[in-house]
């Protein structure tokens, strides 16, 4: 442990303190309460962690992740997560918060709040952003705790599920459509564990373009910056966190330009479940259908190279209406509501 970052009153027990990435126990300690807190929330449909992937993200580069613990009593009963996803100098930090079932109530979220918060002023963060989930449409009681936090709500993402194999009457229609509108102009091709070296620069291209062109309107995001390297760093990350990854590019025919991709990774933990992270199409390039062509195609090396994983996860903004529409006729059905709620500093 760190020294604590918000020192509790000396008449109480309770202590926030910010994980020593190298003290492997604390390490286990906080993805047990990630994973138990995801349990009772969602069962079936929790996102579940390891200590691979969590030192693995934590050690990204390219970002700076910090984790809390709280302790009551020496007893730990709840665990935060803080992000800065553009880097140090970032000013939005995205945090997490979850306290064990028999620990709530006792303001042990407020303080795991308050804490991240201080850490984001003395970053120089202007927002925090809290990501809080529920089984329940109207999000509670998750996001009443954030209305007290003092946030607004900024946005509404659904998540998803596929069951697989996707049957063939919904499969075969849709490649049909997909191959028409984009087999003369547009090669789609997929790699799985490694991607080539060919495709870091585009790829970092697409990922820029992500960052500013996916419905994020009320949160307002600047970009982010993509390079090669951070793409590789992203793979390697995966990879040590005991990641299989896929992801399928289209490649413009004309220029050998990447113009569209989509990426799926799934973890040892949940060695059945691949979780889908992003897909883009640049703007020049869209009503082609390669949105659905590279999803089609991640799909079928999964049914391929991967037929153990039985369900893809993904996560798309309410008001992304164009991949939400992909999405229902692939057959996805939602499972949660996440909302993202800011709280400006
Ligand atoms: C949301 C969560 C973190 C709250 O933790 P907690 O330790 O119970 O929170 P606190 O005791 O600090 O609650 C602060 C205030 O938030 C509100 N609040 C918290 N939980 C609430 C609930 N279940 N219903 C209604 N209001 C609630 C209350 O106003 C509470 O003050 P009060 O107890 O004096 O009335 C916890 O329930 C949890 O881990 N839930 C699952 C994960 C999640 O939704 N995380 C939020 C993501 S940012």
């Amino acid at each position: 442990m760190t020294d604590a970052v918000n020192p509790a009153s000396s008449d109480s027990s309770l202590r926030v303190d910010r994980v020593d990435l190298a003290v492997d126990a604390d390490v286990a300690q906080w993805t047990r309460v990630r994973n138990e807190v995801g349990l009772a929330l969602l069962g079936d449909d929790a996102q579940l962690t390891s200590v691979e992937i969590v030192r693995a993200m934590a050690q990204r580069s390219d970002q700076v992740r910090e984790l809390y613990l709280a302790r009551d009593a020496g007893q730990v009963v709840g665990a935060g997560s803080f992000l800065l996803p553009g880097g140090p100098g970032d000013t939005d930090a995205e945090v997490w918060v979850g306290v064990l079932p028999e620990g709530r109530r006792g303001g042990v979220g407020s303080a795991v709040v308050a804490a991240m918060e201080a850490r984001a002023r003395e970053l120089g963060c202007s927002r925090v952003v809290l990501d809080q989930t529920s089984p329940r449409e109207d999000g509670l009681p998750g996001s009443q705790f954030c209305v007290e936090m003092g946030c607004r709500q900024s946005q509404l993402v659904l998540g998803l599920r596929l069951d697989l194999p996707v049957p063939a009457e919904i499969l075969t229609p849709l490649q049909e459509r997909a191959t028409s509108a984009s087999d003369a102009a547009y090669e789609i091709l997929t790699a799985w564990d490694e991607i080539p070296a060919d495709w870091l620069d585009d790829r970092a291209h697409l990922a820029s373009e992500l960052s500013t062109e996916a419905p994020d309107a009320a949160i307002d995001h600047d970009g982010e910056h993509w390079d090669a390297e951070r793409v590789r760093t992203l793979w390697l990350s995966r990879l040590a966190g005991g990641g299989r990854a896929v992801e399928s590019v289209a490649i413009d025919r004309a220029t050998g330009q990447l113009v569209a991709f989509s990426d799926l990774v799934a973890y040892a933990s949940m060695p059945h479940v691949a979780s889908q992270s992003d897909t883009v199409v640049l703007d020049e390039h869209r009503g082609h259908r390669l949105g659905l062509a590279v999803k089609l195609a991640n799909l079928r090396t999964l049914a391929e190279e991967l037929p153990d994983i039985t369900a893809v996860r993904t996560w798309t903004a309410i008001d992304n209406t164009h991949m939400l529409a992909i999405n229902r006729e692939l057959g996805f059905r939602v499972v949660e509501w996440t909302r993202m709620w800011v709280k400006e500093l």
